[in-house]
């Protein structure tokens, strides 16, 4: 058990790979553990399309915000939200029709089902890799530009990136650098929501804000906070838009066709 523990406190992104493919039997681990995750109703509302093609994982590379790594990960799996599978198979089996009642669309609750398949089985890769001594990275910029993703993998209405993982052996076996994380106190809140606000956030985030004064990566020449950081790198940043915009069309695509 303590095992389990130690593997999930000491795990950290990995986004620089060893020039070799994940071995066979590791890569066939990988896949069961993760197909074991909790799935909703067991329906496993999820695909996962691994990208082998060198051409589309250096398209993906761009796509992403451009992260050379991606192209570079020996194993790079896009998690889908999945109903299209199950909506075919209502339809072509004939438990549509054997219902007698008019078909339901999948609307955004059966969305938010299916991505919350795919996110868990995402993150049973994570820890299964971790423990055959495989990196990973989530990805996150997979939800940008849906219209060029959707048309490169040929998804389909019901389909959706939920995520995505590049895995490989971690280059360089140095001593493992934990980034910071928030005190459990400013994340569990007792039986109801507790708005945080300036101070509660200050300390929620009081270690990653040091340590990133401590590599002079604040803005405004190191004299900024942690809100600046993130306000101007993230928050108001040209992939957010992006992100925001792509994420809309995806949306309205499960909704409307
Ligand atoms: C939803 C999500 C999206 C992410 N997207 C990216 C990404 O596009 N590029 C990247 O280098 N890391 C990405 N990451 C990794 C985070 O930056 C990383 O988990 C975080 O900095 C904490 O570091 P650690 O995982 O090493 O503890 C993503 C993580 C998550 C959960």
């Amino acid at each position: 058990m303590h095992e389990t523990l130690e593997l999930l406190n000491t795990r950290r992104s990995v986004r620089s790979f060893e020039e070799r493919d994940i071995e066979k039997e590791a890569l066939s681990l990988l896949k069961e553990a993760t197909l074991r995750a909790p799935t909703a109703g067991n329906m496993a509302l999820y695909s996962i399309i691994e990208v082998q093609d060198q051409e589309k994982k250096d398209t993906l590379a761009k796509l992403c915000d451009n992260q050379p790594m991606i192209g570079k990960a020996p194993v790079v799996w896009i998690f889908l939200a999945d109903m299209q599978k199950w909506v075919n198979y209502f339809q072509e089996s004939g438990a549509v029709q054997r219902s007698q009642t008019p078909f339901r669309e999948p609307g955004l609750g059966d969305m938010h089902l299916c991505l919350q398949d795919a996110i868990i089985a995402a993150q049973n890769a994570v820890v299964a890799a971790e423990a055959l001594g495989i990196g990973s990275c989530y990805i996150g910029d997979i939800i940008e530009n849906f219209e060029i993703i959707r048309d490169m993998f040929g998804l389909k209405q019901y389909t959706i990136p939920a995520c995505m993982l590049i895995f490989g052996y971690p280059k360089g076996k140095g001593p493992v650098k934990l980034t910071p994380r928030c005190p459990d106190e400013s994340i569990f809140m007792k039986d109801g929501y507790q708005e945080p606000h300036l101070e509660e956030m200050k300390i929620a985030y009081a270690l990653h804000e040091e340590q990133r004064r401590a590599t002079k990566s604040l803005p405004y020449e190191n004299t900024g906070t942690l809100a600046d950081y993130y306000y101007l790198r993230k928050h108001s940043s040209a992939f957010m838009e992006e992100m925001n915009r792509s994420a809309k069309v995806m949306f309205e695509t499960w909704k409307k066709g």
